[in-house]
């Protein structure tokens, strides 16, 4: 391996641990460790891929230029910390951080309030420590929306509405409905990246036509257990399993221009994964495909024919017609974000997707889940 290699350790050896790995391909980067809480999925791990397996984070970072931590929300905080005093940069999945106590225990002014502190403190540890942190919200770096920045930058734009959705059914992650492990629910787990979307546009805006970010200021959200609802009838096709989360919610969000965004997110949308961010500007409108796209219309008479392989994410079935991935990660950007975090990286400049926009984003969820608690109430954002 050539020295000249950034040397990735991916904590986390699951789902986002294995595509931050293989879409590291054709950089100038390698993986060069894992590590993970189960040994027998680290070294599964590290067998395949032909890394070293690391038994923490901790024994790990020596070893590495950069940590990517693709670990469940509740430990991202605690690494970034870790990566920051070694002197580390790092890569860290959606959603940034949470907070991890029971709803039934905490107010959401609590949890607001906390997590507004902890982001300040996480800030100021990670200038102190002049490390780069990458944010993987993969819709910054999706094609589609990098086709909008453009369009703004270069008609100077003013966006006057967005309506943006990540929708589907649950995740196969077994704790994905517990707040203490996840945060919250619909509104965290999925309505981070359209939230994360619109967030990124309107600062790009406010970049280019009056040379600061425009910034969320006020949020109504309403959030909803459906699945949990004594009239919902359960035919066996959607995920129930959400212990104490919401199944689905709606954000609007206004910006300190007086213009507005809607960001839905639930988990009640069966037929695969349904991403779109779409923009109603003053010159122009654009319908953001993040997933599906259609590219490749794929025909299959049988499930058996394709077995186990990426095609779509979370059908239920490759039978039929789909519109299959050209790629994976393609259209939702997850390709594209490695190549930004390496080269940036390398360069010593801050990625695209960076630390302020992954604080407004977790600062515009709470503000949301007190506004939830509040049946809709307009609540602010809180500048930190
Ligand atoms: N951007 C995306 O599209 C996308 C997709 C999936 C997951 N994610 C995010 O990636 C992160 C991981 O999700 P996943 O789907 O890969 O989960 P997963 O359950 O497939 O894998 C999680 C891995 O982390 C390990 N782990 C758990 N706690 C740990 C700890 N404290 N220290 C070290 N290892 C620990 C587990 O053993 C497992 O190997 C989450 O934050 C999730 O939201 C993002």
């Amino acid at each position: 391996m050539s020295s000249d290699l950034l040397r990735i350790g991916i904590a986390g050896s699951g789902f986002a641990g294995r595509f931050h790995h293989k879409n590291l391909r054709g950089l100038p980067a390698a993986t060069v460790g894992v590590t993970s809480a189960r040994a027998e999925s680290r070294n599964a791990f590290a067998a395949e891929f032909g890394v070293r397996a690391y038994e923490s984070v901790e024994a790990m970072l020596p070893d590495i230029d950069v940590l990517d931590i693709c670990t469940p929300p509740s430990s991202h905080a605690a690494y970034i910390r870790a990566a920051a005093a070694a002197g580390k940069h790092v890569i860290v999945e959606k959603p940034f951080h949470g907070f991890f106590g029971s709803p039934l225990k905490h107010s959401k002014e609590e949890m607001l309030a906390a997590i507004a502190e902890e982001l300040r403190d996480l800030r100021g540890v990670v200038a102190k420590s002049g490390i780069l942190l990458g944010y993987a919200e993969n819709y910054i770096y999706a094609p589609s929306i990098q086709r909008e920045r453009q369009i703004l930058e270069h008609t100077k734009a003013q966006i006057l509405r967005m309506v943006a959705e990540e929708s589907h059914s649950g995740s196969h992650s077994p704790v994905y409905g517990i707040w203490s492990e996840q945060g919250g629910g619909s509104l965290i787990g999925k309505g981070c990246h359209p939230l994360g979307g619109v967030l990124y546009l309107k600062r790009k805006e406010g970049m280019a036509r009056r040379g600061t970010p425009i910034r969320p200021v006020a949020v109504s959200c309403r959030t909803h257990a459906i699945t949990k609802e004594k009239a919902f009838e359960d035919r066996g096709y959607l995920r129930t399993t959400y212990h104490d989360t919401e199944d689905y919610a709606f954000l609007h969000v206004v910006f300190d221009d007086g213009m507005v965004a809607d960001v839905m997110t639930s988990e009640l949308v069966l037929g695969g994964v349904y991403d779109y961010v779409e923009v109603f500007a003053n010159n122009h409108r654009t319908r953001c495909h993040i997933q599906p796209v259609r590219v490749v219309d794929l025909y299959s008479p049988d499930k058996k024919e394709f077995a186990g392989m990426d095609l779509m994410e979370k059908i239920s079935s490759n039978e039929g017609w789909i519109p299959a991935y050209p790629e994976f990660g393609w259209s939702n950007g997850q390709f594209y974000e490695m190549h930004d975090f390496v080269n940036s990286m390398r360069a010593g400049r801050e990625p695209e997707c960076n630390l302020d926009l992954a604080i407004d984003i977790t600062l515009a969820i709470y503000a949301g889940y007190v506004s939830a608690d509040r049946k809709g109430t307009e609540v602010p954002v809180p500048g930190i």
